[in-house]
């Protein structure tokens, strides 16, 4: 059988016209690393004052897509939640709420997997990297997770998603969603084309052991990457151990080309500086990992460590942490719920 949805309209549909929001999330599955803070928190916290609503959210129903101890499930939502506060959130400016707390994400995600077709999903590089060698065995949900995340977006109707470079995909699908639905169910411009992010030096950053492995938790070594629970003396010792290569560091970028951890490690200084490779390079230039990798850890630590204390600090007494949850999920449920009751009548459910 094939495709029964309308054939796409021409010409181009009308622009989305509504105003500016600014959306993002991270799993509750635990273990935040330097990638995650350079990726996502510190530029959140960087846009929370541009004048666009901000909503960030901790994405406790993607995490489940996988195995969660429901032990540790509150735990690692409230240390997603820490983490944004101390990395600078201000729960006055930002609206930092658990996506479970918001039943909408799910009612739209269930019309969205009657929009997205099996074809598209099928194309998800991260289905396949999470799913491994044993496809059958994995959950439903990790197979519909970008149909989830582009809920979430669109529920918003945000119209920028600040990520990681591993996310680029997931926004190209969520932009194919909303096309299909506002076309197949002629609604020009109720859902915007969401734009990604992935901008400046720490979109991507690579493990200290492997400059061509992506940072991530799921590394089976610890000193592969620099966790937000880590002290100063571990960012240190860890940044010290990082594999590097014997030559001295490039006066130019193009100079980094086929020296991954090199490029890495300066890439990593970039962005915890606000700076740029090439100004990292100018200063630099010409000196060995003797001297760099002990200024890297410097700053790493003086960067990193106030955001891991602060996170201690809030984990001890969670009472701060669940009060701006819960406001954070009061201010969501209200932009939420009139776009899903709004979506609802354009599909044409029951309205009572
Ligand atoms: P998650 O939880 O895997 O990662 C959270 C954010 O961290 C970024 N990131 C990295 N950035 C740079 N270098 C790395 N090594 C690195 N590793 C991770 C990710 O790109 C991400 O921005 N699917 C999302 C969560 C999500 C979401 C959403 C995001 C659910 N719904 C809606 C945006 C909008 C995820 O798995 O992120």
């Amino acid at each position: 059988m094939t495709d029964q949805t309308p054939a796409p309209v021409a010409p181009a549909a009308p622009a989305y016209a509504g105003p500016r929001r600014i959306l993002s999330g991270i799993q509750a599955s635990g273990a935040l690393h330097l990638g995650n803070y350079l990726g996502a928190l510190k530029r959140f916290t960087e846009l929370q004052d541009t004048g666009a609503p901000l909503f960030v959210f901790v994405a406790d129903m993607h995490a489940i897509t996988v195995w969660q101890d429901p032990e540790k499930l509150t735990a690692q939502t409230r240390e997603i939640a820490a983490a944004y506060l101390a990395a600078g959130l201000d729960p006055a400016k930002a609206t930092i709420f658990p996506q479970s707390a918001v039943p909408a994400h799910a009612e739209l995600a269930w019309i969205f997997n009657c929009v997205a077709r099996l074809g598209w999903l099928d194309r998800m590089t991260q289905f396949k990297e999470k799913s491994g060698k044993h496809k059958e065995r994995s959950s439903v949900g990790l197979y519909t997770y970008p149909v989830l995340q582009a809920a979430d977006i669109l529920l918003y109707k945000a119209t920028e998603v600040p990520v990681g470079e591993d996310q680029k995909q997931h926004l190209e699908l969520t932009r194919d969603i909303a096309a299909k639905f506002n076309n197949d169910f002629g609604a020009p411009g109720f859902f915007p084309q969401p734009e990604p992010l992935i901008q400046g030096p720490g979109t991507r950053v690579m493990s200290l052991r492997d400059g061509s492995a992506k940072m991530s938790k799921s590394d089976p070594s610890d000193l592969s990457r620099i966790n937000l629970t880590d002290d100063a003396d571990t960012i240190a010792a860890k940044i010290k151990k990082a594999k590097s290569d014997m030559d001295v560091l490039p006066d130019t970028v193009e100079g980094l080309d086929g020296r991954p951890e090199a490029k890495n490690l300066v890439a990593i200084y970039a962005a915890l500086s606000d700076t740029t490779r090439e100004a990292v390079l100018a200063e630099f230039g010409g000196q060995g990992f003797g001297s760099f990798k002990p200024k890297l850890a410097e700053l790493a630590v003086t960067s990193m460590a106030p955001v891991t204390a602060e996170m201690r600090r809030l984990m001890a007494d969670p009472a701060e942490i669940d009060r701006a949850l819960a406001v954070g999920a009061e201010r969501a449920r209200e932009v939420a719920q009139p776009v899903v009751d709004e979506v609802k009548k354009i599909v044409g459910f029951w309205q009572g």
